[in-house]
């Protein structure tokens, strides 16, 4: 995906350091050069931040390291050794009224950037801010705590480019929502014109110069690239009125977002589309009794074809737009909730003249495979 998104001339965000190795294999394979923009984003451990003076170094000038807190920027001073660094600052926001907390742990308040650019920015010919960010992590929506939020920012970026000429940049985070339920509908041309002109607006207004506009657009950019489909090994009905699918995996291994955070995924039966339909719930095979899917989005419930008695072929079914998170939450090849192996893994895509090519890049994984994690040797 990354391969794909660099020949759109993408830029590059980093959130840890391992992902600072991850765009020198990039290098290496031809895949970027050193101009691109490179944000790094996340909480700066020594380790991380000497990776990016590394690749600074290396001649990738275009790095801009986003301030998560305060006390970053004497830590990141001090192993860069004199280096000029391009910074940037993450806004904290202040979450939605039910949320657990108030404010958000990532970035900087609000009520301090100010303070903070005055006191250790401004003087300072080591640094030169270029950009503030704030990501409002409950997505983009057209709802009165989005555009309140974004406001906030936009007025801090108005206060701040008046203060600091070199500051040339607006990073709107992530959170572009994607299609979830079959019912989905967003306008995502009238958000984005709404978010260009209040920007327009606002710069005009108070005769500043308008922001670069960056977007970190992940689940935007690989949801629905993805997609996890399963075998119904069992239908079990458990009393009158429930019906189960067991399938031959576990959702929570393999989709934990739906787990955790109730998140829907578009879902289909594979075939049998014109057998009847049943209300049904869908079990993995795990041994906890969180891991089920009965619901698509507004507690709508879930229908699926019945199988026949009569009939061989099993039923298939496809949970859709599952790119984004669900294998690095679940931690694709690794150690599973009940030793359930991860699933194998097809790439569909099109050769250089349009055609479908697909192929295996993972097979299932192996006992071997997850025994050695354990630490059993094979034999
Ligand atoms: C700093 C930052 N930018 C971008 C994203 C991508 O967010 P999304 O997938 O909601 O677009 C994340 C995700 O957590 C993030 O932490």
């Amino acid at each position: 995906m990354i391969s794909t998104a660099l020949t759109y001339k993408v830029n590059l965000e980093t959130s840890s350091s391992f992902d600072i190795d991850l765009i020198e294999k990039l290098y290496k394979n031809g895949e970027v050069d050193k101009n691109r923009i490179i944000l790094h984003n996340g909480y700066k451990t020594d380790d991380y931040i000497s990776k990016i003076i590394k690749l600074q170094k290396k001649g990738f000038r275009n790095s801009i390291i986003i301030l998560d807190s305060k006390k970053e920027l004497s830590r990141i001073l001090e192993l860069a050794g004199g280096e000029k660094l391009y910074i940037g600052i993450r806004m904290a926001i202040d979450e939605e009224p039910q949320s657990a907390y108030y404010t958000s742990r990532l970035g900087i308040r609000h009520s301090e950037i100010i303070d903070f650019y005055n006191a250790e920015i401004k003087e300072n010919p080591n640094v030169s801010l270029k950009m503030l960010h704030f990501f409002v992590d409950s997505g983009i929506k057209d709802s009165l705590y989005y555009w309140g939020e974004f406001q906030k920012a936009l007025k801090l970026y108005v206060e701040l480019k008046k203060l600091c000429p070199s500051l040339d940049s607006l990073n709107l985070g992530g959170g572009f929502p994607i299609r979830n339920h079959l019912a989905f509908d967003y306008d995502y041309e009238y958000i984005i014109k709404e978010i260009v002109n209040n920007i327009k607006e606002i710069c005009s207004a108070e005769k500043v110069d308008e922001p670069h506009i960056f977007t970190e657009f992940g689940k935007y950019t690989v949801g629905e690239s993805g997609a996890i489909i399963f075998k119904v090994i069992e239908q079990k009905q458990q009393n009158d009125n429930e019906l189960w699918y067991i399938i031959n995996n576990s959702l929570m291994n393999t989709i934990p977002d739906a787990w955790s955070i109730h998140e829907k995924f578009i879902l289909l039966p594979i075939n049998k589309w014109d057998n009847e339909y049943a209300k049904v719930s869908i079990g993995g095979i795990s041994c906890d009794h969180s891991d089920y899917y009965n619901s698509e989005d507004f507690n709508q419930q879930i229908l699926l074809p019945r199988v026949k008695d009569n009939e061989t072929e099993p039923l298939y079914l496809g949970f859709f737009h599952t790119g984004a998170y669900q294998d690095s939450i679940s931690g694709y090849g690794g150690i599973k909730h009940c030793l359930i192996p991860s699933p194998k893994h097809v790439i569909i895509d099109r050769d250089e003249n349009g055609n479908y090519v697909d192929y295996v890049y993972r097979h299932e994984q192996t006992v071997g495979d997850m025994l050695n994690i354990l630490g059993y040797e094979e034999e």
